[in-house]
């Protein structure tokens, strides 16, 4: 089936359900990570976003070109409704690669500069952005305290959004949609996060963009569920498939001598795909 874009997933999902319902996004390192999110999406009958990060990019050698063909040529082959999104850029040339490769959607994270800073980048990506029709998300991270100071990772233990600085970001810059942080962070292993719903809620009548939530593989099932229900509309998955493939190589490692990797490739993108499945039933 021909790429979809983000864009259209998540406003489909707010237009077209009986409930409130998101779209998952999940991470692609290796090509095992494309045919799991493809091979999940089609068993669980949902639509579903294949996102790269700058991360990803910098393990492939900093070539986007590969990786992006790639996995757009795996959702291309799916018979399920896959958008291509580029995750985590604070490089400019690499954002300016998103179009030649296909991305539809593009989240530029200048969270780590100083607000005034982070609103005159983003505001640029997304001038950029819309004038090639791609869809951009960015991140407000927390200001620092003191004049200089660092702002903080919006996905570190304990930082929060501020509503009305939220709502100021998205008119300032123009963005898509918007991260926030109200309780995930990012690559826990263990499903314990505890999510602050009445900031969700606050956000959602203050911001008039779709909200995204990072950090979701350490965010357990009801945990999801409310948030979708008080207005998540993107939820961002990468960990928990790692954490999956993983498992699945080191039980079969341990019970055989393979050397062909196809062996236990074949069970990571199982483990992989089930996942996917997994939080696809829960979130749309
Ligand atoms: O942008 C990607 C997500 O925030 C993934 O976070 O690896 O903690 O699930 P996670
Ligand atoms: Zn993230």
């Amino acid at each position: 089936m021909p790429l979809v874009t983000t864009g259209e997933l998540v406003e489909g999902a707010r237009a077209g359900a009986p409930g409130p319902v998101a779209v998952a996004a999940f991470n692609v390192i290796t090509l095992e990570h494309a045919e799991a999110i493809a091979q999940g999406a089609e068993a669980a009958g949902r639509p579903a976003v294949l996102q790269i990060s700058q991360n990803a990019v910098r393990f492939h050698g900093g070539r986007l070109g590969p990786v992006a063909a790639a996995t757009a040529a795996v959702a291309r082959a799916s018979s399920a409704r896959l958008a291509l999104h580029l995750d985590h850029v604070d490089d400019v040339d690499l954002l300016r690669a998103a179009h030649p490769e296909g991305f539809g959607s593009v989240m530029f994270d200048a969270s780590k500069l100083p607000y005034g800073d982070n609103v005159k980048a983003t505001a640029a990506a997304v001038r950029w952005g819309h004038e090639r029709g791609i869809w951009v998300e960015a991140e407000l991270g927390r200001v620092g305290g003191k004049a200089g100071e660092p702002p903080l990772d919006a996905h570190a233990p304990g930082v929060r959004t501020d509503p009305a600085e939220a709502a100021a970001y998205v008119a300032e810059t123009g963005v898509d949609a918007l991260a926030v942080a109200v309780g995930s962070t990012h690559a826990m292993t263990e499903r314990t996060a505890a999510l602050d719903h009445a900031l969700i809620a606050r956000l959602r009548e203050a911001v008039p963009v779709p909200l995204v939530l990072h950090g979701s593989s350490g965010v357990p099932d009801e945990e999801l569920r409310r948030a979708v229900a008080a207005g998540m509309a993107k939820i961002n998955v990468g960990t928990a498939l790692n954490t999956a493939y993983t498992a699945a190589v080191r039980a079969f490692l341990t019970a055989h001598t393979a050397v062909d990797p196809r062996a236990y490739l074949a069970s990571a993108r199982d483990a992989m795909a089930d996942t996917v499945a997994r939080f696809l039933r829960v979130v749309s």
